[in-house]
């Protein structure tokens, strides 16, 4: 079964930056991407910390505790030491509209 919330807005995730979010105790980071907005799961799979602390390269976010990338698009590593995918959540908003709802649907993957 899937809910959907809303997590702010676009002009709280500029592009090129990440944010963020504690839905009932799950921490969420919202990308935006000059390809568009992603929401991943806000936890290393290598261990436990923010990836939301790390740095936004294009679709890849860096955990900056030892430097692994992620794809925000599949929530797949792209570089070691991580080798397990981060959970992803789909996003439906208008990136072109400040203030347009992010929306996730939690509960699909
Ligand atoms: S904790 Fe993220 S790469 Fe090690």
């Amino acid at each position: 079964m899937s809910n959907q919330l809303i997590l702010g807005v676009v002009s709280d995730v500029p592009v090129g930056t990440a944010r963020q979010f504690d839905v009932d105790g799950d921490l969420i980071v919202v990308v935006n991407t000059t390809e568009g907005m992603f929401a991943l799961e806000d936890r290393c799979s290598h261990s436990d910390v923010a990836l939301s602390e790390g740095d936004v390269d294009g679709c890849l976010i860096e955990c900056w505790l030892h430097g692994s990338a992620f794809d925000v698009r599949t929530g797949i590593p792209t570089s070691l030491p991580a080798i397990t995918p981060v959970k992803t959540y789909s996003v439906s908003t208008d990136v072109t509209d400040p203030n347009s709802p992010i929306l996730i649907t939690k509960g699909t993957n």
